[in-house]
């Protein structure tokens, strides 16, 4: 074939690569995390996750205004819930007026047209840091989609646009969306961390919402009985295909990096659309590296995003979504 054939023609300056580029990173792409706490002026730096914050309901505001005028569109709200106000059975999760029912109202109040997706899942309301009610030692599956549904219901009558449940339970995708429909929320949707595996990645984010399973008798002590194997792969599209049929409108895989050969897999299976979480880990990871001036940070940063893309995602939740944007500009 040589020398008809020199690949390097498609590469030699920036015209041509521009022309043949097949993956495009916009604004659009992203979905961002927020990180709320109780309180009043408080901005808290996450220690393990570098300039990424935690905000109360006031400080919240001017975030939101910030993503919006940077053309982000969509957010994912976590709640960080004090200890006392934790249980076995996230009786505060259902508070109507719980932060996350508070956070719900003040963006939306702030910014009508921003897309709020929640965060379902008991574990920052957990006294056991579990994503469902401990008993004898076990994650109980049954009586936690019960809290779950009612939990997306409250979130859904507080004004959320979406729900997202992360907590990998059996079944709770068809238990959320019967009491959605039964209740007549037609319209709101439903995101399912279908893909979801038990990661030693999410290390920050449980530092930055005080979520990690306790330590203590009787409580396991990770989230492996739910979460999945990281070794599996014909479990995350059976996975993903029965949240789709129970009726998730997105499906995500998380976390990014390591699996896009999941996301790839199941790009190629279903044909909604696929999220991608790009995780707290990950995150932690490159500003890590940066500060330490081992990789340049913003070129590292578009070129993950830019895999992550490539592999398949057509949403990407990351906490990168503001410097990449600033990157972008
Ligand atoms: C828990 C939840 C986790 C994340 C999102 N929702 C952590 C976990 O499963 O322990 C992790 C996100 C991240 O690491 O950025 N329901």
């Amino acid at each position: 074939m040589y020398p008809l054939r020199r690949n390097r023609r498609l590469r030699q300056n920036d015209a041509i690569r521009s022309l043949v580029r097949e993956t495009f990173i916009s604004p659009n792409d992203f979905l961002v995390p927020l990180f709320v706490v109780e309180g009043n002026g408080v901005k808290e730096e996450i220690a393990s996750m570098p300039n990424y914050y935690r905000y109360s309901l006031d400080l919240l505001k001017a975030e939101v205004k910030e993503l919006w005028s940077l053309g982000l569109k969509s957010v994912l709200l976590f709640v960080k819930v004090p200890d006392k106000l934790k249980d076995n059975n996230g009786t505060e999760a259902l508070n109507k007026d719980g932060l996350m029912q508070r956070a719900i109202k003040t963006v939306k109040d702030v910014c009508p047209e921003m897309l709020v997706m929640t965060d379902v899942a008991m574990d920052p309301y957990s006294s056991y840091g579990h994503d469902g009610i401990v008993s004898d030692g076990i994650i109980v599956n049954d009586d936690t989609n019960a809290i779950l549904a009612e939990m997306s219901l409250s979130h859904a009558n507080a004004g959320a646009d979406f729900v997202a449940p992360s907590d990998m339970m059996d079944g709770r995708i068809f238990e959320i969306r019967s009491l959605l429909e039964d209740e007549g929320f037609h319209d709101t949707g439903i995101m399912s961390y279908s893909a979801k595996y038990a990661s030693a990645f999410y290390g920050p984010f449980r530092d930055a919402l005080d979520s990690a399973p306790v330590d203590q008798q009787h409580v396991p002590k990770d989230k492996q009985t739910y979460q999945m194997d990281p070794a599996n792969r014909d479990e995350a599209i059976k996975e993903t295909l029965m949240d789709i049929e129970e009726g998730a409108d997105i499906v995500m895989v998380k976390p990014g990096l390591c699996y896009l050969d999941i996301v790839r897999d199941i790009k190629n299976t279903v044909h909604v659309p696929v999220a991608v979480y790009q995780v707290s880990g990950e995150y932690a990871m490159l500003k890590a590296a940066a500060e330490k001036g081992w990789l340049d940070h913003d070129t590292v940063m578009l070129e993950q995003v830019t895999a992550i893309k490539r592999a398949g995602a057509n949403i990407i939740a990351s906490y990168f979504a503001k410097d990449v944007v600033r990157v972008l500009q």
